[in-house]
């Protein structure tokens, strides 16, 4: 039964036991170090589970008096030698295969390969990520990207943050996002898709919801919208206002306002006060983290703009 559920699991999906498909070269060189490692593991699960049950079977009591001595056994020297040197062996084979590849998973492909590269800046809230692409456009939440094309991540926390893990599974390793530290990761998105991922460390009550995305494009969509996309922010006609308000006030307000974990903003006054609401988005205020502490004025101004336009129209 149980057996036939697990066999059941394997065949529609991995059943979480596998890494998900690998939609990048450094994930496809960590899924494969995932396989080489998992030969080894299932070899020795398969021995020592085997001979346990052997064991049982064939050592069990019978009709033995139970005081009865065994058999006095006084070593085996090619098996002990033989249980000595394997994990030697194993362990050398593991290393080796992970060093051969962890250059290709960690080092970031130089800017000057052939196709370019495009740097963001990845930055965990409490609880959201803000990308800021080198054009100055900032997104949350939803990282664009080119297909095809090296994309660099610069993963940090501000100063006044937690702790945050940046993982897309399909698109590379985990990495932390440590206040006042920056880490480098990458991907290059072999296919036009979204690619779906988690921040992996717990950082408080809304750690859950604090979902990321990649959407790849063609290249030369992905050009033109973060062409167009950089001039609607200047001109403070874009949908960063509402963006911003979904991924770093919606987890705890509601995405209309009403108040789920923090309390409801649905027809506050507050939010006609632009002053007012700066202090508490700069600072926080009571539960609620300083949300926006470093914000540059145009992602302030955009969230302002739309609370100020009423939730209840936008959101
Ligand atoms: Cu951020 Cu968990």
């Amino acid at each position: 039964m149980i057996g036939g559920a697990l066999c059941g699991t394997a065949v529609a999906g991995n059943g979480g036991f596998a890494p998900v498909d690998a939609a990048s070269p450094n994930a496809e060189r960590i899924n494969e170090s995932y396989a080489w490692v998992s030969i080894f593991t299932g070899a020795v699960f398969l021995l020592v589970e085997g001979s346990l049950i052997w064991f049982i079977v064939r050592y069990r009591r019978r009709r033995r008096r139970r005081d009865e001595d065994g058999a006095q056994i006084h070593g085996n020297t090619n098996l002990e030698i033989a249980w000595t040197l394997l994990p030697v062996v194993i362990l050398v084979a593991i290393g080796a295969f992970v060093f051969y590849k962890l250059p290709g998973i960690q080092d970031v492909p130089s800017a000057n390969a052939s196709g370019g590269r495009v740097d963001v800046e990845v930055k965990g809230y409490r609880y959201y990520w803000n990308f800021e692409y080198p054009n100055g456009v900032i997104a949350v939440d939803k990282l664009r990207a080119p297909v095809g094309q090296t994309v660099k991540l610069d993963i940090t926390a501000s100063p006044f943050e937690v702790i945050h893990s940046w993982w897309i599974p399909a698109l590379g390793g985990k990495f932390d996002a440590i206040p006042g530290v920056t880490n480098e990761s990458w991907f290059r998105a072999e296919e036009p898709g979204i690619y779906r991922g988690q921040c992996a460390e717990f950082c408080g009550i809304q750690h859950a919801a604090m979902t990321a995305q990649v959407e790849a494009f063609p290249r030369a969509e992905f050009e033109s919208w973060l062409e167009a996309e950089g001039r609607a922010q200047e001109a403070g006609t874009s949908d960063l206002g509402k963006e911003t308000y979904a991924g770093a006030c919606a987890k705890c307000h509601g995405l209309a306002g009403e108040g789920d974990i923090g309390p409801a903003l649905a027809g506050n006054s507050l939010l006609q006060d632009r002053s007012a609401l700066e202090t508490v988005i700069r600072n926080g205020r009571g539960a609620m983290p300083p949300i926006g502490k470093d914000w540059q004025e145009r992602q302030l101004d955009a969230l302002t703009g739309f609370l100020k336009d009423g939730l209840t129209s936008g959101g």
